[in-house]
This record gives C-alpha cells, structure tokens and sequence, in this order.
C-alpha cells in the first residue's frame, strides 16, 4: 500500500512509521511526505530516510481549499492510496475529507472520544484520569471524531506533568502507529458507518491496571 505522510513539525510519529516500513515484510511503503512548514524538523528526517519529501506552505494560498487541492494533486501525483496525518496541524475543509474518505486516518494523543482537541495532557491532568493514551482514528468531518482503529493505554502516575505524560503517551504512539497502519495495509481494518470493525488476532485478557493490582 502507498502511504503519504503529512506533518507540521518534529515527525516523530512519521519517523516510526518510516522504521516500520523498512522491514521487509511491512505491507506499506511512504511514498511521500509533506510539511504545511518550512522549518517541519520532520523534513529532514524523511529525506536522510531516502523519501521524496517536500514543503506545501499553506501560507502561500489564499485559503484552506486551494491549499488541500494542492496537497491532493501532489498526494496524487505520487500514488498515494492512504494518507497518514502524524502531527499535521491544521484543520481540513469536509471537501477534503470527503476526497479521502476513508483513506485518511490520524493519531491523537488521548483515549477517544475523551479529549479532542489541544492540550490533551493537561486536560486529562486536570481530571484526575488515572489511564490516558492515544488513538488511531479515520478522519472524519468533525474534528477527532473519526472510527476508532486502535488505542493504547498508559498510567498517570504521581508527579506527573503534562510534559512526562505526553513523553509516556509519545512512546506508545510510536507503538501504536505502526501497528493501525499495519492493520489497515492488510485489509483487516473495515469501516461500518462510524465504527471500525477489526479482524486478527486479540489478546482476550489484556488490561493495563493503574494503580496494578
Ligand atoms: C503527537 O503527539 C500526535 O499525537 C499529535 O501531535 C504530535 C505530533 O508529534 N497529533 P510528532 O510530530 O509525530 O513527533
């Protein structure tokens, strides 16, 4: 499957997809990454990884629709079959998600639909939430309201900031990504109206306590 990656900075969640594609038996290849951003820190990395990646400057358009036909067009260009958000920050027309419908998907640092949105660590800081994560979701009009494809789960521990949550909640993106797009590339992702059924293989008993019992 033929992946283009969108990013507006680190590319941190791009660079572990990118890892994850080298393996041999990986059934998808980035075929593309590009950056609403000069500066994306992400750019450099894609290009030391051997991948064609160039900046689209939403700030050189006179609005979101002929921005996202530029994307689309270079998107196309390349082959792209499923598009991957990792960090893009900014927000799509329902044009554009229509275009991609169900071959645009996104991860967002918190357990969906807790917390859509920015400043997801502090917010489930402030709540006192004892488990918080990320989720793999398909885009969807409303903002981080897609199909859920894939969650995972980590502690909020004493002493915690929004800055080592969000280091926590990182590292298991990196896990997670990967594995959603893996899902999705072999065919075992299907989306029922607002829900994602999976097939494969599960673990019945897997549950992450905290505080462990
Ligand atoms: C991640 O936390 C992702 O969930 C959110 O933005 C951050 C991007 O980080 N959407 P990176 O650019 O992938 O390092």
């Amino acid at each position: 499957m033929r992946v283009g990656v969108l990013i507006s900075g680190r590319g941190s969640n791009m660079q572990a997809l990118l890892a994850a594609c080298a393996a041999p038996d990986f059934p998808a290849e980035i075929v593309t990454v590009i950056a609403n951003r000069p500066d994306a820190g992400g750019l450099d990395h894609a290009r030391t990884a051997g991948i064609a990646a160039q900046t689209i400057d939403h700030k050189a358009f006179a609005g979101r629709e002929p921005f996202e036909a530029a994307l689309t067009e270079a998107l196309e260009q390349a082959g792209v079959e499923l598009l991957c958000l990792a960090g893009f920050m900014r927000v799509v027309t329902p044009g554009f998600v229509r275009h991609w419908q169900g071959r645009m998907i996104n991860i967002h640092p918190s357990l969906l639909p807790l917390f859509p949105g920015l400043d997801t660590h502090a917010r489930a800081l402030a709540a006192g939430m004892k488990l918080h994560g990320c989720s793999v979701h398909f885009v969807s009009e409303e903002v981080d309201g897609g199909a859920i494809i894939g969650q995972a789960a980590v502690p909020v521990l004493p002493g915690d900031d929004a800055g080592s949550l969000a280091a926590r909640v990182l590292r298991a993106e990196h896990r997670l990504y990967p594995a959603c797009l893996r899902l999705v590339a072999e065919g075992k992702v299907r989306l029922a109206g607002d829900r994602v059924e999976l097939s494969g293989e599960f673990d019945a008993d897997a549950s992450i306590l905290n505080p462990p019992a």
